[in-house]
């Protein structure tokens, strides 16, 4: 590229930036609102001025200044300085588990905006002040937490997304206890932070030194377990109990009708058969029966969770329990297929758990009951590759297509979509598992004996519905 093509590239990425400043601040003027300060002290998801920022208009403007601003900077820094950098990113991991652990959001809150020294920040865990002024500048200087004068820390609105909402002094007392009753943020942050970090640290050592059916987090925890049953260990209680409440945090997330934005419900046949294929309390297929309730359910998971699922719908859906439209059973999805009958199997955040030849397996035992009219619905994110050459499988297959970021952003928003990557990576690191791209559906439903037929992406939400035929 020519440097006069370079110079327009940068004039266009700080055009996409001027153009979304421009919308995001028409949005708050047409609603009378303020655009929420980073200084803010607090973070109130419900304020009608934090709900803006949810808004179609702001939400897409907000991902193209994401992606350009990181895509300028990247452009103009020194490469030297960008690889270093990034090489170096899990320091903010690191620092900002310290300041979880220690409980430094909720010294502050009770500080106010004032702010307080390192030295008070650090007395209640008896921590090193000094050092916790430097971790807590690290994380000030990517914008978490705000140094109001030298080694004197306040919350600004990042930091106070961790805000466990109880008094420190209780959060001290009662070390075990301080993450229940929470949003789920903080213990998903602690998650990342410590599980996933810990392990994502040896994911290079277990691709050069590959052991059979090793996975990072076997090597940094040294335990041949698989993730689930080690958690269940004694000395595991606490981080169970943190993994629980950030998963059921996560829950929420999506809106509740998103699901009926995808695969059409409506559409199937009276009293056909939704087979809700490892689907932990049913609650996915329990929202589209109580729109549908003309069709018959079946949750499928392993024991123990089939009882929650029962639980679950004798308190949200009676009606169809008694009318005997939902029946509930325990089965391992990797044998036989005891439902014969189904119009639909639908799997939502299953496929991703597990490596091709295992998901593949899943299906099988799907494919070897299906009839020919039965549908497989599967329910996951699908990764977009970084490349402006789409695979032919985005263009080929109905619905599939996507919109691309405007050039020259990457097209797909680069680091305003890295959540899907990091998770991808995080599944592989835990689990085995991994996102995939359509391609990777396509060829997984093929060794399963499905072919993938349409894909309709949900509205307002990340997910999409991934249709399958009996091949
Ligand atoms: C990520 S959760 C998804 C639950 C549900 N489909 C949803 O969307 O909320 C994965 C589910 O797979 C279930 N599971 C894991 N291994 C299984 C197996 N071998 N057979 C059946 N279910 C299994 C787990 O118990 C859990 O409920």
């Amino acid at each position: 590229m020519s440097s006069s093509s370079q110079i327009s590239a940068l004039r266009q990425l700080a055009n996409i930036i001027n153009e979304a400043v421009d919308s995001i601040e028409a949005t708050y003027a047409k609603a009378g609102a303020p655009l929420p300060s980073l200084d803010a002290p607090t973070f109130n998801p419900t304020d009608p001025a934090e709900a803006l920022l949810q808004d179609p208009v702001v939400d897409s403007a907000a991902l193209n200044i994401m992606a350009a601003a990181s895509q300028l900077s990247a452009t103009v820094c020194s490469p030297v300085a960008s690889a270093l950098n990034a090489s170096q990113a899990f320091h903010i991991s690191s620092c900002l588990r310290v300041a979880s652990e220690l409980n430094v959001v909720e010294l502050l809150r009770e500080a106010g905006p004032e702010g307080l020294h390192a030295k008070d920040i650090a007395a209640p865990s008896k921590t090193n002040a000094a050092l916790l002024a430097r971790i807590l500048r690290l994380l000030a200087t990517h914008n978490i937490f705000r140094e109001v004068k030298p080694n004197v820390f306040a919350n600004n609105r990042i930091s106070a997304v961790l805000d466990k909402g109880k008094p420190s002094s209780v959060l001290f007392e009662k070390r075990a206890e301080r993450l229940v009753g929470t949003s789920g943020v903080t213990a998903l942050v602690e998650f990342f932070s410590e599980d996933i970090f810990k392990s994502a640290a040896v994911l290079g050592d277990t691709l050069l030194d590959p052991k059979e059916g090793e996975l990072p987090y076997n090597r940094a925890f040294n335990t041949d377990q698989a993730l689930y049953y080690w958690m269940q260990r004694p000395e595991n209680a606490l981080r169970l109990q943190r993994f629980g409440l950030g998963m059921a945090g996560t829950a929420g997330t999506e809106p509740v009708d998103a699901i009926f934005t995808g695969f059409d419900w409506s559409a199937l046949p009276d009293k056909g058969v939704v087979v809700d294929v490892g689907g932990g309390i049913g609650n996915t297929a329990l929202i589209i029966a109580q729109k549908n309730p003309k069709l018959r359910v079946v949750v499928q998971d392993l024991e123990h969770q089939v009882a929650e699922a029962k639980t679950h719908w004798e308190q949200n859906f009676p009606e169809h329990v008694k009318n005997q439209m939902v029946e509930f059973q325990s089965l391992d999805f990797f044998n036989p297929q005891p439902v014969k009958n189904a119009s639909v199997f639908m799997l939502r955040y299953i496929m991703h758990n597990w490596d091709d030849a295992r998901a593949a397996k899943i299906l099988r035992r799907l494919r070897e009951v299906a009839e020919p009219t039965t549908q497989l619905v599967v329910i996951e994110k699908i990764l977009s590759v970084a490349s402006t050459i789409q695979s032919a499988d985005e263009t080929a297959i109905p619905g599939a297509a996507r919109p691309s970021a405007p050039a020259p952003l990457l097209p797909n928003w680069g680091v305003g979509k890295a959540e899907f990557y990091f998770h991808d990576m995080a599944v592989h690191t835990m689990l085995g598992g991994g996102e995939r791209t359509l391609g990777g559906y396509v060829d997984v439903f093929a060794q399963g004996g499905w072919k993938l037929v349409k894909v309709c992406h949900c509205k307002g939400s990340q997910l999409s519905h991934i249709v399958g035929v009996p091949a």
